[in-house]
Order: C-alpha cells, then sequence, then structure tokens
C-alpha cells in the first residue's frame, strides 16, 4: 500500500543569481513498511524534499500525498531541541497530542529507555553531547508513534557507536512498520537496511531502484562515493 506519493514535484528558490532549481520535475512513491535511502551530494535537494513531504515547505508545483504523519529528525540536531531537560523535550509531542497524563509519562519513560538516555533524562539538554542530542531527537519522535519518519543525515558527527546506536533505533522502527526514509551520502553506514535506494543530483531523481542495482551505477558521476570500493592498503585510506 502507498503511504507516500510525491507527484511531479518541483521547487525552486530566488536567489542573488537568479532562479535556484532545487527539486526538478521529482516523481516517486513508497510502500508503507519500507525503508528508502535517499542518497546525493551536498545541495541535491534531499532537505527541500524533505521539507516538502512533511509540509513544512510547499512545492511550486507538483502534489505530495501522505497517508499519517510524517516526524522529522533535522540534519542539525540542536535546532529541533525545544525542552530544558531531555525529559522536558520528549514530553512535547505526546502533550500536543492531547494524551493523557499516564500516557505522556508512559510515552517518555518509554523512549528514554529505548534511546539509552534515562541517566541524562533531567540534564540541561544544552550539555548533551552531539551523538546524545541525536538520541534526543529520535526519542522525540518514538514518544509520538508517528506512521513515517524522515531522518536527514542522521550520521553527521557521529562516531562508530553513535551510528551503530542510531541504526539500532531505525530498525526497530522498521521492524514496528513505520515508514522511514534516511537521507544521506553515507551509503557505506545505511544502504544495507534499505529496500529501496533514490539518488538525487542537482534536484533531479537520476536513480530508483534497489539498493544492488544502485551500487551498478557509476555513483562518482553523481559525487557520491561507492560503498564497495574496498581498502586493501593504507594507501588506500585518503578520499
Ligand atoms: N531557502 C532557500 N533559499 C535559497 N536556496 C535554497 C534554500 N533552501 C535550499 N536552497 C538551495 O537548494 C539546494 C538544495 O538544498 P538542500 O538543503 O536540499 O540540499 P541537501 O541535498 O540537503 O544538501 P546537504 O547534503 O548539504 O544537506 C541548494 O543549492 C541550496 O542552496
Ligand atoms: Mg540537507
Amino acid at each position: 500500500m502507498n503511504k507516500i506519493i510525491i507527484d511531479h514535484v518541483s521547487k525552486s528558490f530566488s536567489t542573488a543569481e537568479g532562479k535556484k532549481l532545487a527539486v526538478n520535475d521529482v516523481s516517486f512513491s513508497l510502500d508503507e513498511g519500507t525503508l528508502t535511502v535517499i542518497g546525493g551530494e551536498n545541495g541535491s535537494g534531499k532537505s527541500v524534499l524533505m521539507n516538502i513531504i512533511s509540509g513544512l515547505e510547499k512545492p511550486d508545483s507538483g502534489t505530495v500525498t501522505c497517508y499519517g504523519k510524517a516526524g522529522l529528525v533535522f540534519q542539525e540536531a540542536d535546532t529541533q531541541i525545544l525542552g530544558e531537560t531531555p525529559r522536558e523535550d520528549i514530553s512535547f509531542g505526546p502533550k500536543n497530542q492531547k494524551k493523557s497524563r499516564k500516557e505522556i509519562a508512559a510515552a517518555v519513560e518509554d523512549a528514554l529507555n529505548q534511546t539509552g538516555l534515562v541517566a541524562k533524562s533531567d540534564y540541561p539538554a544544552r550539555f548533551l553531547s552531539g551523538g546524545e542530542k541525536r538520541r534526543l531527537a529520535v526519542a522525540c519522535m518514538l514518544a509520538m508513534d508517528l506512521p513515517i519518519i524522515i531522518f536527514d543525515e542522521p550520521y553527521a558527527n557521529l562516531d562508530f557507536g553513535g551510528v551503530k546506536q542510531v541504526n539500532a533505533l531505525i530498525k526497530k522502527l522498521k521492524s514496528e512498520g513505520k515508514t522511514v526514509i534516511i537521507l544521506s551520502h553515507e551509503l557505506e553506514k545505511c544502504l544495507g537496511l534499505a529496500d529501496r535506494f533514490i539518488v538525487l543530483f542537482r534536484g533531479d531523481k537520476v536513480f530508483d531502484g534497489t539498493p544492488q542495482d544502485g551500487l551498478k551505477e557509476n555513483l562518482e558521476l553523481w559525487n557520491i562515493r561507492n560503498p564497495l570500493t574496498s581498502y586493501t592498503h593504507v594507501q588506500d585510506l585518503v578520499w
């Protein structure tokens, strides 16, 4: 069953240099319960597309149909934190959803537990590390129990352990039947989780298919590193 239908969506911005086309006639639909990785170099239109899917921005043309609400985990973890503490921050979502006090308390405890933030639950949120802030953003999504979750560059600034923690949470969301989108150029960290792989390049959708088929493409044409390129010598360890 289709969960998200993007139909001929375009978006441009007026800039000093003229009109800048950020998303160019992009169409695709995603099935419920699937995990899609949308890759693309810096400035390829990933975040703009996410803002359009979630309704934060309107397309110039085309339509977006979502069956259910989309939750966003933003690229900049800091911009998302509104509460003084993780506990307060996580409670805003279920409060807005008009849940009962008891339900809010249960949702907050559950989200703190799942993201490993119990020990930091009453810590000033601004003193959390980058990885902890990202887990806090995920905790907020868990507490709201939304059917669609979009992660914008979820691995930015995370170390090995942090990436694995975020991926464990993403796998859990998928196992619960959520429809998940990961926007990232770091294919080596997430493509193994994906059912579907889409590549954006300068606002165009240039690939849409299985991860297996995507890796057969010459991804470097679109400035994305093919993660199956292996390292065998110390001399290989340079980008
Ligand atoms: N509000 C805006 N005004 C003008 N240009 C914008 C605006 N928002 C985005 N753009 C431009 O649209 C293009 C796509 O931006 P977007 O943020 O979607 O890229 P991205 O793929 O998410 O890149 P990154 O990997 O760096 O996060 C960029 O060229 C950007 O400069
Ligand atoms: Mg972006």
